[in-house]
């Protein structure tokens, strides 16, 4: 049983946590130990969390199992001032993937995104995670590429998914 709630601001943490620990896992064969690095310092800062929900209109989900939270969400509505929902981030540990808990969490920001009239879900991902397979399973397709510059010679090769609601 997989319950979803909203992160409340003081279990940032639990996000940061989870986001440690399922980095690594994820892109260990796509990006260098020093973009992983570089990418959870710049993103994942406890700071930069907060500023996301308090000036930013980023919204985070927790996803619980048997009293454990094990993954996460984070969505923002009318994305660049139109009906879209933008999912930011969404990442479930390890040992908790494959149980349904992305679906729940998914499903969770499709349904908060309808009600509010979005028209419309989009993320990014890079093109080679093995999530663009879980994202197509659940109704999105690739809209799209970018290529985008992060710093320090680093920079982000995404698809660019969108589903309609
Ligand atoms: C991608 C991710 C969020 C999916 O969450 P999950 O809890 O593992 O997936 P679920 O168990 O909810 O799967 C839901 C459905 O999608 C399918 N699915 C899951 N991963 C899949 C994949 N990589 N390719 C194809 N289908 C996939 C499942 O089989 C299931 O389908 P079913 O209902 O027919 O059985 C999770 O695996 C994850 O955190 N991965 C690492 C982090 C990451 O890449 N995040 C995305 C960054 S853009």
């Amino acid at each position: 049983m997989i319950r979803i709630t909203q992160a409340a601001p003081q279990q940032l943490s639990i996000v940061q946590q989870i986001a440690y620990d399922t980095w690594p896992h994820t892109f260990g064969n796509i990006l260098t130990p020093e973009q992983i690095d570089y990418m959870l310092k710049m993103m994942y800062d406890l700071d930069v969390l907060k500023e996301l929900v308090e000036k930013k209109g980023h919204v985070f989900l927790l996803a619980e199992a048997d009293g454990n939270f094990g993954g996460f969400a984070g969505y923002e509505l009318n994305y660049k001032k139109e009906p879209v929902s933008k999912l930011h981030k969404i990442y479930v540990l390890p040992q908790m993937q494959g149980k349904n808990a992305g679906l729940a969490l998914i499903s969770e920001v499709e349904r908060i995104a309808r009600e509010a009239g979005m028209k419309k879900l989009s993320l990014n991902v890079n093109r080679d995670n093995k999530a663009v397979g879980f994202y197509e399973r659940n109704g999105f397709a690739i809209s799209g590429e970018e290529d985008i510059d992060i710093g320090n010679g680093f920079f982000m090769n995404d698809y660019i998914m969108t589903k309609k609601l």
